[in-house]
């Protein structure tokens, strides 16, 4: 799993610096190459030689060698690694990684690091506790990184809690799902909908709703890390990609959104809609502005098709459809409709009534269901990680089937 692996990891200054030779042994004895990057203050902790040895490359700490004067790129060292592991990673360096403080060649690297990033935290547990820690902490994960979290255990304080840095052995495991599920979806097509949709009433105005599409471009970042070839059909947001793989139609409407999803459905493996697809448009937009007169105004709405009802129409034995459901009433029972109404294989739920769930928050609150009923239900979390889990609900229905 980790043979060729080109793995760059960066040391921090903490007493479990030491744990890092053991964890290179182990990726070297896996056939990786490895590459160390170490914090002055890494430096008090840990030899670089020991590390060095180990690794069998030089050790990197600062942009350029006192010897030989020579350039340590950290433009190229991203973009050797296919992965970036901070091991330990200490309060300070985690704190400077979530403000984009960028004063020595580790951090640099991790700004300009374009393959996934893997922070194992180490500190005491009044540290790792602390709410400004735990800030940081969640700041990293919504970036996009990994986060290993620390395992309760000894400290060397003498104290006990969490904080000890996850051991190699398990950082070792870590790194060899990662790459497996790298190619979970690899030769699948995945088609997603995502945003809001605007129906036009005159050449200034239109319908919408307060969706962000955070959700689905969560989904389509996810499943294009773990592979698959993602065609994202978005409604107008501000929203960029993280992956320039990601294959991005825009549209406006919900009929041009139709129209484009029918035209992939054909070839693709699992669609996921996740766009708040606007129920209704205005029979017959106006040409011209439309002013304003004493009376009330009625514009005539009429039906907009239902893409995951028409897609589910079409669907084929091998093909997985996933919708969304979000209901302020209830919830398991509309949710149920909807799944059986659309022919999808699961539905996930997002409720009203949680603080912090729904359209245009960073956070979210799911529960899946499927033909069988209520399969989960999971706390609230960042949209990246919610994407993880309805991933990984993904991953094992179509892999176990
Ligand atoms: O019926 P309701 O709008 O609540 O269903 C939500 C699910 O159906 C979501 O997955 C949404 O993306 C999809 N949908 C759609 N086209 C519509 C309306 C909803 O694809 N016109």
């Amino acid at each position: 799993m980790l043979h060729g692996k080109k793995i760059l990891i960066g040391v921090c200054g903490s007493i479990a610096a030491y744990k890092i030779a053991i964890l290179i042994r182990l990726l070297i004895k896996q056939g990786a190459e490895v590459k160390i990057i170490m914090t002055n203050s890494a430096l008090d902790f840990i030899t670089p030689l020991t590390l060095s040895t180990l690794s069998r490359n030089p050790v990197l700490t600062q942009f350029q060698e006192e010897k030989t004067g020579e350039w340590n790129s950290h433009i190229d060292l991203g973009l050797w690694a296919d992965l970036f592991l901070i091991a330990p990673a200490s309060a300070k360096t985690i704190s400077k990684m979530a403000n984009g403080i960028c004063d020595n060649l580790l951090l640099a690297t991790y700004l300009s690091a374009r393959c996934p990033v893997f922070v194992a935290p180490a500190m005491d547990v009044d540290m790792y506790q602390h709410a400004s820690t735990k800030g940081n902490l969640e700041k990293l994960s919504s970036y996009g990184n990994h986060l290993v979290e620390a395992p309760y255990g000894e400290l060397a304080s003498g104290l006990s809690g969490e904080g000890r840095m996850t051991e190699p052995e398990d950082l070792l495991e870590i790194l060899k799902e990662h790459f497996k599920k790298k190619d979970e979806f690899r030769g699948l097509s995945v088609l997603i909908t995502a945003g809001p949709t605007h129906e036009k009433i005159d050449p200034v105005r239109f319908i919408s709703n307060f969706s962000s599409g955070k959700m689905g471009y969560a989904l389509a970042d996810e499943l294009a890390k773990r592979g698959a070839t993602v065609n994202l059909v978005s409604g107008p947001t501000h929203l960029r990609l993280k992956q320039a793989k990601i294959n991005r139609i825009q549209v406006s409407s919900a009929q041009d959104m139709y129209k484009v999803c029918l035209a992939f459905y054909e070839k693709t493996d699992i669609a996921i809609f996740s766009a708040a697809v606007a129920d209704y448009r205005p029979s017959i937009p106006a040409e011209q502005k439309i002013k304003k007169s004493a009376g009330p105004l009625s514009i005539e709405l009429v039906k907009n098709p239902d893409i995951a009802f028409e897609l589910g129409q079409k669907k084929k034995n091998k093909q997985v459809n996933v919708g969304f459901a979000l209901e302020t009433d209830n919830e398991i029972r509309n949710a149920t409709l909807k799944l059986k109404e659309k022919n999808l294989d699961f539905i996930v739920l997002n409720s009203m009534q949680d603080k912090g769930a729904g359209f245009s928050s960073e956070t979210n609150k799911i529960s899946i269901l499927d033909e069988t009923g209520l399969k989960k239900s999971f706390e609230l979390k960042h949209k990246t990680l919610v994407a993880k889990d309805i991933v990984d609900f993904l991953s094992n229905r179509i892999h176990d089937s």
